[in-house]
């Protein structure tokens, strides 16, 4: 009765001449030992295989959308109507403890839902808790109405959000290239409609001698504070001048560069004089006009650059503008003025 029972046990471990389960054991591995192997070989497998190719690659993708990208430094430099040169200085943070060595790829910079503006080349990276990946390097703008909103978006935005996508492989030692997206909405601070500009210094030029070559009779300094991380080289900037409603002149604010933190940047511009001066008399004898300052032209080399042009031509920066020393420094007195 016993035999029938352990029908396969007896196959697999066969009594042999000595007696008891050790000498069956012993039997069996003389016996079967290729057969084990390969049983032990295919759930090896069936249990390693899924943990490379699936378990593996899902913590790998999980672990990259946990990690955090930073953007440390942005410069626009090289302005052109096609495009621009591009460093920007990222830390990606992760807390993986799989540190990885990620292929360079191209990355598509969109705002969201909107048709990417740029292409960018993101180099091989060896991934570690903090890591800085720098791109350096002339992009071209893959489409100009995202790319104007962008700019817009980055003139009127204090915070914005851009976002990073692409494909790449990841390689870690003993283990295939897995492929993984790299998606990353990225936050920065943009600039804010230039909050806090201010016009500083202004001086009213008179006479041939002392208007410049190109008509201007108005110099001052513009500071304006910049919250963001980015310098942009804006080119020949002008800006119109009104104060309510009425056009008072427009200024230029040559080869602009508009660097992190707080700037100072000369201005000339030509102000129509005769409209001051009737606008003290008649309102605002204070001499402190409410000006409104709206962008008007990018330009470099005589060519427009239409992406600035969208940006500044969409906000309207209001200053009070106290005229008053600038007048008296002609020798006008403003209570003979305003009677
Ligand atoms: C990674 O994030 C994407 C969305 O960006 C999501 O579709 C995907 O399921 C995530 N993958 C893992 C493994 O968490
Ligand atoms: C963008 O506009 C510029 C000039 O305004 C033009 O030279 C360029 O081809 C345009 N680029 C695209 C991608 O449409
Ligand atoms: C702008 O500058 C003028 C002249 O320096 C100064 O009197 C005024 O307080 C400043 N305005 C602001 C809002 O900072
Ligand atoms: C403009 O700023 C520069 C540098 O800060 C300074 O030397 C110059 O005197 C300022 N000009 C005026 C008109 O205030
Ligand atoms: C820019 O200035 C020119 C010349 O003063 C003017 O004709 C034009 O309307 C202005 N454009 C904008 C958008 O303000
Ligand atoms: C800016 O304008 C000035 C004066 O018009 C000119 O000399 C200069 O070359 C222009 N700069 C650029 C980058 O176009
Ligand atoms: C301006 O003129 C008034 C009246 O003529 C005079 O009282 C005042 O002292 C003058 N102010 C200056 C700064 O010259």
């Amino acid at each position: 009765m016993v035999p029938k029972k352990r029908g396969i046990i007896d196959k697999l471990y066969p009594p042999g001449p000595k007696p008891g389960a050790r000498g069956r054991v012993k039997n069996h591995c003389r016996k079967f030992w290729w057969c084990d192997l390969l049983v032990f070989a295919i759930i090896a497998l069936i249990i390693v295989l899924p943990i490379i190719y699936v378990a593996i690659p899902k913590k790998a993708q999980s672990d990259l959308n946990a990690s955090t990208l930073e953007v440390t430094e942005q410069d626009v430099t090289s302005p052109s109507p096609d495009g621009i040169h591009l460093k920007l200085v990222t830390v990606a943070r992760s807390d993986s403890s799989f540190h990885p060595t990620i292929e360079g790829f191209q990355a598509a910079l969109s705002l969201n839902d909107q048709a990417p503006f740029f292409y960018i080349d993101v180099p091989e990276t060896k991934a570690e808790a903090v890591t800085d990946i720098i791109v350096d390097q002339d992009v071209e703008i893959a489409n100009n109405e995202s790319f104007n909103e962008y700019n817009r978006v980055v003139m009127n935005s204090e915070y914005f959000n851009v976002y990073l996508d692409g494909k790449t492989k990841i390689h870690q030692s003993g283990l295939p290239a897995i492929s993984v997206d790299y998606n990353k909405k990225v936050t920065m601070k943009g600039l804010n409609k230039l909050q806090g500009l201010n016009i500083t210094g202004i001086r009213i030029l008179q006479g041939e001698d002392n208007i410049l070559p190109d008509g201007s009779n108005m110099i001052g300094n513009v500071s304006i504070p910049n919250p963001s991380v980015m310098t942009l080289a804006l080119g020949n900037v002008t800006m119109d001048l009104s104060v309510d409603d009425e056009p008072i002149g427009t200024c230029l604010l040559p080869d602009m560069i508009l660097r992190p933190g707080e700037n100072i940047v000369p201005m000339q511009g030509h102000v129509e004089q005769i409209t001051v001066i009737s606008l003290i008399t008649s309102k605002y004898n204070d001499a402190v006009l409410p000006l409104s300052i709206v962008g008007n032209s990018s330009m470099i080399n005589g060519q427009h650059l239409q992406y600035y042009e969208a940006a500044i031509q969409s906000n309207v920066i209001h200053v009070d503008l106290d005229v008053g020393p600038a007048l008296a420094e002609l020798g006008l007195n403003l209570t003979q003025i305003t009677g």
